[in-house]
């Protein structure tokens, strides 16, 4: 009897009452912050609450400590960003926490967009992974060491949709697909914050831009965007949401006019959309001068009007520079626009709670310093480069392979040298990518040392890199990154190009590297043209005609336009930008130590000309699967080079059996997509299921195809598995332009299941009335 108790007693603790005292517990948590919270806002000045509310940059490189301590004593800063040494974050924050009226700590915050000490592949190359839980990992690793250092809070993920490779910072999101997005924008989010953004291995995360960004007309940097409200629901948005549907801390507003209402100053975006409709408690930081640039917009009249407009939209948090010759529009202006009236003390307090709240949920009030003692154990923690270099391989996208060329063999008899050439063969900054401004440098593993690693001393490695390339206006981040060297003289230019090309004549296979320097995409790095930036193409077309076994490896952050070496080089192998171990994971894949994988996360033109080109564009009168359908240009085809989700493999995979569990269900009902995968090749792999719907009409006209599952897959040759997707509600519910609304419609469903966005297995679903 006694034992038939105990069972028991324990079968109701876990069934009720541990998740009963769980859930009271996070919620005393938060009523305790509630309580702490109104404490200290009823004990603060209004000076101290406008302090709170200004975040300011610290560049290490122009700016002394004692020019702004005098600022954090008397409460006037809330936030900094742009601080990595971890002494000198402990000095500030002792300013505050010990000197300061209300000890209210510091916020720390810095752009760990994909790595701190270790750098990971670019955001789009962590997309074309297909594979949210390595990028959860990846970014716990970032999370990690970026605390380690004091920093608390990161400005990513980026998750803008972006449909315009032109675009520079398409780099820094996860593509084109708002599936695709919304899975990649969740597992950043998990990543740096965790469970618990107060543990010491988290940081609170910040989805940005909101919104619209990515839309900037012309693939043009900031500027304007404009999108009908279904787009902007049923595309741009998702992400977001699934952001915050994540728990993410906090967002940021975007820098450009959406349909000609700045985004800082937008309260349809901040208010109705993401507090409103989505119920979003964190709170919401500007970006850098957004507010004051309300004025340079044409927008705001002046900076007062700039700080009311973003306030009053719902900017919490105005990130601002060093105020040498302007005050940031905040903590110039709130203080008088409270005494006229014009802002309300509630609506400055419920900025100020909304900052207090993190920082309470960050522990900083009883955890403030960072122990610096920890900083190099956790930075040089090997597992975490390990992780880089995995991530690195199941990031690469190969995207031709003619012939088998590869993998290639190490101990290959008939190979005794090998040249590696091209301007990012051997460039430890660009391997690494946009935004990593505080790893070893050093440390990064170009292709070129990759490749000598794989080989040994066995075979010749020889490198040349052929020619140079610049950008023809430079990069605002030079100040930070330092500047490149002065381009090559014209006699430097000849001998270089000539001496890649007998390096080449004299070597058994062919490694060129080609692509972009790290600040070619990014931010303030747009491009109007897609090509190989400087005299790439004529190498490539030079050494090509050499008639040697030829690899090309692109380093690069956005589709570039490839297709002469589509139809003329045997392999192509996209690397994206992909981080410290770049190199290593480049050699891995090129010598079959590492299988590639990796799918698009765009669709890649033939050329700008055809930009905007995405996959999940609406039919036309005239749709490409019509007999006799050619092109919808009269001079080149209106398909794009490679689809969305295209990669390939060192095996082949077929899919069959395609099924419904019930081909006729209710609205509201879910049906199983059940899809069989199989390995037919003679090598293990792995594949990216991709399920596809249309619905085939409704009150508004939908996408001719729409990812709406994917799953990567191992399979051992000849093994077969079943893949299982949901398709119900949350799947078949859109935003309609027609009804304004969101809805889940009867009506007739294509579906598809296979390796990209031109699958070709199908069946179909039937929706009822309920
Ligand atoms: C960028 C943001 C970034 C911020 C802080 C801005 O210029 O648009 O993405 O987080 O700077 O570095």
């Amino acid at each position: 009897m006694r034992v038939k108790i105990a069972v028991w007693l324990v079968i109701t603790l876990v069934l009720f009452d541990l998740p009963v005292l769980a859930r009271v517990s996070v919620s005393q948590r938060s009523q305790s912050i509630d309580r702490r919270v109104d404490a200290l806002l009823s004990q603060m000045t209004l000076e101290e609450k406008v302090g709170q509310v200004h975040q300011l940059f610290y560049f290490t490189q122009f700016m002394k400590p004692e020019a702004i301590e005098p600022d954090i004593r008397a409460g006037k800063v809330g936030s900094l960003l742009f601080l990595t040494d971890p002494a000198l974050i402990n000095r500030f924050q002792k300013v505050a926490v010990e000197n300061s009226r209300l000890k209210i700590p510091l916020l720390f915050g810095f752009d760990v967009i994909h790595g701190f000490h270790t750098i990971f592949p670019v955001p789009l190359a962590m997309a074309s992974s297909w594979d949210p839980a390595l990028v959860e990992q990846a970014q716990s690793v970032a999370a990690r060491e970026a605390r380690a250092v004091g920093i608390h809070w990161t400005f990513a993920p980026m998750v803008d949709i972006a449909r315009d490779p032109r675009w520079g910072r398409i780099v820094e999101g996860a593509g084109e697909d708002p599936f695709l997005g919304a899975r990649m924008a969740a597992a950043h989010v998990r990543g740096f914050q965790g469970t618990d953004p107060s543990s010491p291995d988290h940081v609170l995360a910040c989805m940005k831009h909101f919104a619209g960004y990515g839309a900037g007309s012309g693939g043009r940097d900031y500027d304007s965007a404009y999108i009908a409200d279904a787009e902007l629901y049923n595309v741009y948005l998702p992400p977001f949401k699934a952001a915050v549907d994540a728990g993410v801390g906090s967002a940021m507003s975007a820098y450009m006019d959406l349909n000609d209402v700045p985004a800082t100053g937008n309260s349809f975006l901040l208010r109705d959309v993401l507090r409103k409709q989505w119920g979003f408690k964190g709170f919401v930081v500007s970006d850098a001068e957004a507010v004051g640039n309300l004025v340079t917009h044409g927008f705001a009249e002046d900076r007062s009007d700039a700080a009311y407009r973003a306030l009053t939209a719902g900017v919490d948090l105005e990130m601002s520079f060093p105020g040498n010759s302007i005050a940031s529009a905040y903590s110039s202006s709130l203080t008088k626009l409270i005494a006229e009236g014009r802002v309300t003390k509630d609506l400055l307090d419920e900025a100020v709670r909304r900052i207090l709240e993190a920082k309470f949920k960050l522990g900083l009030f009883e955890n403030p310093y960072v122990d610096e003692s920890r900083v190099a154990s956790i930075h040089n923690n090997p597992e975490h480069r390990r992780l880089a270099r995995v991530a690195a391989q199941r990031s690469m996208v190969l995207l031709r392979n003619e012939g088998n060329l590869l993998p290639l063999v190490k101990s290959d008899p008939k190979v005794s040298s090998v040249a590696v050439i091209g301007p990012l063969a051997d460039s430890k900054r660009d391997i690494r990518g946009s935004w990593s401004f505080v790893d070893d440098v050093k440390s990064a593993v170009t292709v070129l040392e990759g490749i000598r690693a794989k080989l040994g001393s066995s075979v010749k490695v020889e490198y040349a890199p052929g020619v140079d390339i610049a950008r023809v206006y430079p990069s605002p981040f030079g100040i930070i990154q330092g500047s490149r060297p002065a381009p090559w003289s014209e006699t430097q230019k000849r001998e270089e190009f000539e001496k890649a090309v007998s390096v080449a004549r004299s070597s058994d296979v062919i490694i060129l590297v080609l692509g972009e320097h790290e600040d070619m995409s990014g931010e303030a790095a747009s491009q109007s043209s897609i090509e190989l930036p400087g005299r790439q193409l004529e190498l490539l077309k030079t050494i090509s005609a050499l008639g040697k076994p030829l690899v090309l490896v692109l380093i690069n952050g956005r589709p570039l336009e490839i297709s002469w070496a589509a139809s003329n080089v045997s392999a192509i192998l996209e690397a994206w930008h992909p981080g410290s171990e770049g190199g290593n994971a480049v050699a891995d894949i090129l010598y079959g130590d590492a299988t590639p994988g990796g799918k698009l996360p765009v669709t890649w033109p033939r050329s700008a000309a055809q930009i905007p080109i995405y996959y999940a564009h609406n039919l036309t009168q005239e749709p490409e699967t019509r007999k006799n359908f050619t092109s919808r240009y009269w001079d080149i085809p209106s398909s794009p080079l490679y689809p969305f989700g295209y990669g390939l493999s060192y095996t082949t995979f077929s899919f069959s059996n395609l099924r419904v569990s019930k081909p006729e269900i209710k609205v509201g009902e879910s049906t199983e997509v059940l899809v069989d995968v199989e390995n037919t090749g003679r090598r293990a792999g792995e594949e990216v299921a991709q399920l596809y719907i249309h619905q085939r009409f409704g009150s508004a006209s939908r996408p001719v195809r729409e990812l709406k599952g994917f799953e990567r897959v191992a399979l051992a040759p000849g093994q077969k598995k079943t893949i299982r997707f949901t398709l119900g509600k949350p799947e078949l519910t859109y935003w309609s332009g027609a009804v304004k609304d969101w809805v889940q419609e009867p009506a007739a469903f294509d579906l598809w299941v296979g390796a990209d966005a031109t699958a070709v297995l199908a069946t179909t679903l039937r929706v009822v009335k309920r």
